[in-house]
């Protein structure tokens, strides 16, 4: 395992920029390491400090819609088979057993903060994750995605869903608290999957296109419906409640696949469920993102839900999503993942389009409309990072 501290010493540092200057921020002040950044007093400076605190840092001012230098990026599924240096550190390690090795966990999660200079880490981790740690028979599949053992369609399987506690995921406390301290400043976002999209493994038994199985449950059998979505309710509030007690500085709720639903039936069958999730984690004080690939039509529900943070997909613009939540969220999104792999003059065009609609949400976090693709470029990842922190500002993108 290599010692990462070198890489992530940084000297204590200050450095000032008007608007329109060219981006001189301390990017990478060893490799590739984005600073803590916080809007100075004087209404056109920005004093990059990176000794600030992390409550300061960039991304999470525009989490809770405070004025920010520049648009803070990250990416969903950073971490992972876009990197050589990922797919090395897990060349001999199962991704399920990588997941529970804190050592992995820490070193995977910094890989693309190093590479891309994003504005925030996310804990390398699974959805699945706190399922296999209370016994369900579950596992990730190279190339196709979680596959359960025993599929959930009768009361009885319930049995296979116990509570989560604590001590279920020791290793996820200790890789956060290592991360903490080796980000220094980063923010670290922790997640899980939502309810439904949880289901739609557990009930479906895998991935699936239309979730058929899932959803004839929801409709044909409304209180075992119930009945489960609250115990996966429970246990993601759990895995989360870890998680930020560790330290994380936001949470994320994948529920990837809510955007097969109706919104009538999202409201109906998976929001109440999802709210106690958003609900438990109020006091934590943290920033609470909500996302769900295909959910141009709940939008507004999944804000309605809890969220400070909606995530938007591609399909529909930060200015019509803007629209279509209350006020009082942010928004994160929305980069086609595939414009990645076209050439970098339209890649600029369309994320340039982006940052332009996102200056009508009350706070904007660029973010991909899903996640990275496994044939990016990585080094089109990082000279995005660098067009989004020099394109943002608050001169025209
Ligand atoms: O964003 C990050 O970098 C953090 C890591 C992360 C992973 N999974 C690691 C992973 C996150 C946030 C997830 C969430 C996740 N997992 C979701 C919600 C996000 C989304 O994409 O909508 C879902 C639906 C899953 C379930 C899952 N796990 C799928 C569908 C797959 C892909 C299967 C495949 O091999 O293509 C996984 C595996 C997985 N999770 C990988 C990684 C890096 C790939 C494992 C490998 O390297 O083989």
């Amino acid at each position: 395992m290599p010692d990462h501290r070198d890489l992530l010493a940084k000297p204590r540092l200050m450095l000032a920029r008007r608007p329109h200057d060219p981006v001189d921020l301390p990017r990478r002040v060893t490799g590739r390491f984005r600073p803590a950044c916080r809007a100075g007093t004087k209404p056109y400076d920005i004093i990059c400090d990176v000794t600030s605190q992390p409550e300061e840092a960039v991304f999470l001012r525009a989490c809770r819609r405070e004025p920010v230098p520049y648009t803070p990026v990250w990416y969903m599924r950073q971490a992972g088979r876009a990197l050589p240096e990922y797919r090395k550190a897990r060349a001999r390690t199962p991704m399920l057993t990588a997941c529970a090795t804190p050592d992995l966990i820490t070193e995977i999660t910094l890989q693309p903060v190093r590479r891309y200079g994003v504005d925030a880490a996310i804990l390398f981790s699974d959805i699945v994750v706190p399922l296999k740690a209370i016994g369900v028979g579950i596992d990730i599949a190279p190339g196709v995605g979680p596959v359960v053992d025993r599929p959930i369609r009768a009361e009885e399987d319930l049995a296979q869903l116990r509570s989560l506690e604590p001590g279920d995921v020791p290793y996820i406390t200790e890789a956060v608290k290592s991360l903490l301290s080796e980000l220094s400043g980063t923010p670290l976002i922790g997640f899980a999957g939502g309810p439904f999209t949880l289901a739609c493994y557990l009930v479906d038994g895998g991935p699936s296109k239309s979730f058929d199985k899932t959803k004839a449950l929801m409709y044909g059998n409304p209180p075992l419906w119930n009945k489960l979505l609250g115990r996966l309710a429970d246990i993601t509030s759990s895995f989360l409640a870890v998680q930020a007690g560790a330290g994380v500085q936001a949470i994320q709720l994948f529920d990837s696949w809510a955007g097969a639903l109706s919104p009538e039936d999202y409201r109906r069958s998976v929001l109440p469920h999802s709210s106690r999730v958003f609900a438990a984690l109020a006091g934590a004080g943290i920033p609470r993102i909500h996302f769900g690939v295909g959910t141009g039509e709940l939008l507004g529900l999944l804000g309605e839900a809890g969220a400070d943070v909606v995530g938007v997909d591609w399909r529909v613009p930060l200015d019509e999503a803007a629209r279509r939540v209350e006020p009082g969220k942010a928004l994160q999104g929305n980069l086609d993942p595939a414009v990645l792999l076209a050439p970098w003059d339209t890649i600029a065009q369309r994320a340039r389009e982006v940052l332009e609609r996102g200056r009508t949400a009350e706070g904007h976090v660029f973010n991909l409309g899903h996640g990275v693709l496994p044939d990016t470029d990585p080094d089109m990842l990082a000279r995005l990072t660098d067009l989004v922190h020099a394109g943002s500002g608050d001169g025209p993108a």
